[in-house]
């Protein structure tokens, strides 16, 4: 077998078989097949998609290409929840906790920022010493203690998804169904989740960016989970402005503090209570959505899943002291305050401008070897439906550089839409698949 013939037929839009899948990917982690190939077949299959059959097959190869870890002698149930990518999307770090609170284990394996998205690695890295690199013992402990444990893919857990997941990064190739499906369900399957909840978004700032395209991962999500033997939920959920008021590294980890304590942007804090109330559902600790919604809101008001947030810092060699006592001021230095260029409502904030101008300011990475800044990003002042007048400060910003402050400027502003109406309300849910 040929690497170049596996990437013709791919860009001839054939169907590859399981082996001619495993030769590619095995190659690769391997070290024998070269980055540059995997990036020309990576945008093959951007462009001519997968069947269902290759995108199992190839979420099967991923999955395989490292250890799976074993939860045994740790009681259940496990439950993990996954988005498919947003801009300001920090609640994962909300979610596991929560979680854990109500004796759910979450045994979550997440990714660094990915395109013109946010990452929960690199966030949870802004929290000087938490280490995200665990070893599988270490995952292990901190599940049983803590009752969630937050880790990346290594060279020996998925170590294909590692991969893959930093060259799609910067070859412009994230935006695919099939290589988002098997990124995800290799992950949460090595991982030892046995139901997950998927947060699927649409709109500008997510990678699918109508609604029935947003379904169709969905769906691809769920047809593979099942087949994985996941049980599956997934919610179809908005992500045309960006969620909550902060975008950032260390803002994002403020943020999720916020939302701990009950006191997190209204949108944050639904989008969050519908992804927890379907977890207490799959975890068995609901009998529906609205009963797990109710049980949530009591476990939030409680404090306990603060509690388990900061316990699970000091576990992942992080200083809960130290975290408090940077919250509100651990920012870069370079900072300016964007100003509404009009009088009137703001009708939307596009999530897809601010992403990108936050990779500028050194919330994400332009290569591969870039390292993010934990205190650069964005504060919002208003959102879509704040009545404004000229001259006010809508965003506070901070960059990493004095180059990245000038680049992204323009286009943070340019994300900023007026009217002269207030707009209509959107659904931050729109579906359950
Ligand atoms: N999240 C992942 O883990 N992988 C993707 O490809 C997209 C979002």
């Amino acid at each position: 077998m040929r690497a170049v013939d596996i990437i013709m037929d791919k860009r001839a839009g054939k169907e590859l078989s399981r082996d001619e899948i495993k030769f590619l990917i095995g190659g690769y982690v391997a070290g024998e097949i070269p980055d540059y190939q995997v990036s020309a077949w990576a945008m093959a299959v951007f462009f001519k998609g997968m069947s269902a059959r290759e995108t199992a097959a190839l979420t099967e190869v991923m999955l395989n290409s490292g250890k799976v870890i074993d939860l045994s002698g740790i009681a259940g149930p496990f439950v993990d929840k996954h988005s498919t990518g947003g801009v300001g999307d920090k609640t994962s770090l909300v979610l596991a906790p929560l979680a854990a609170a109500l004796g759910i284990k979450d045994p979550m394996m997440s990714g660094r920022a990915l395109g013109h998205t946010g990452g929960t690695l690199d966030k949870l890295e802004a929290i000087p010493g938490f280490r995200t690199g665990l070893s599988v013992d270490e995952f292990r402990k901190i599940i049983a203690s803590d009752g969630f444990a937050m880790t990346g893919q290594t060279k020996d857990i998925v170590p294909a998804d590692r991969l893959l997941y930093a060259l799609r990064d910067v070859t412009g190739t994230v935006e695919s169904i099939p290589l988002i499906t098997a990124s995800i369900l290799s992950k949460k399957k090595a991982e030892g989740a046995e139901a997950l909840v998927l947060d699927v978004k649409y709109g500008s700032g997510a990678f699918m960016k109508e609604a029935a395209e947003g379904e169709k991962l969905a769906q691809s999500l769920a047809d593979t989970g099942a087949a994985l033997g996941l049980k599956v939920i997934a919610l179809l959920t908005d992500m045309d402005e960006p969620l909550g008021n902060k975008v950032g590294n260390f803002l994002e980890v403020e943020e999720s503090l916020d939302c701990l304590e009950g006191k997190g942007a209204d949108d944050l804090m639904e989008v969050t209570l519908e992804l927890a109330a379907r977890m207490a559902v799959l975890g068995g600790k609901a009998k529906d959505a609205k009963d797990g919604r109710q049980i949530c809101e009591k476990a939030l008001a409680s404090g306990k899943p603060r509690e388990l947030f900061l316990q699970n810092v000091k576990s992942q060699g992080g200083d809960p002291k130290q975290l408090l006592e940077l919250r509100g001021n651990y920012r870069s230095e370079i900072t300016t305050e964007i100003k509404a260029a009009k009088s009137g409502f703001i009708s939307r904030i596009d999530a897809w401008k601010v992403g990108h101008a936050s990779v500028q300011l050194g919330v994400g990475r332009n290569r591969t070897e870039d390292k993010v800044c934990p205190t650069a990003g964005v504060q919002f002042h208003a959102k879509r439906g704040s009545s404004v007048t000229a001259g006010d400060a809508i965003m506070t910003v901070w960059a990493a550089t004095e180059e990245g402050l000038k680049v992204s400027l323009p286009q943070l502003a340019d994300a900023v839409e007026y009217s002269g109406k207030a707009p209509e309300k959107r659904k931050l849910i729109l579906k359950e698949i």
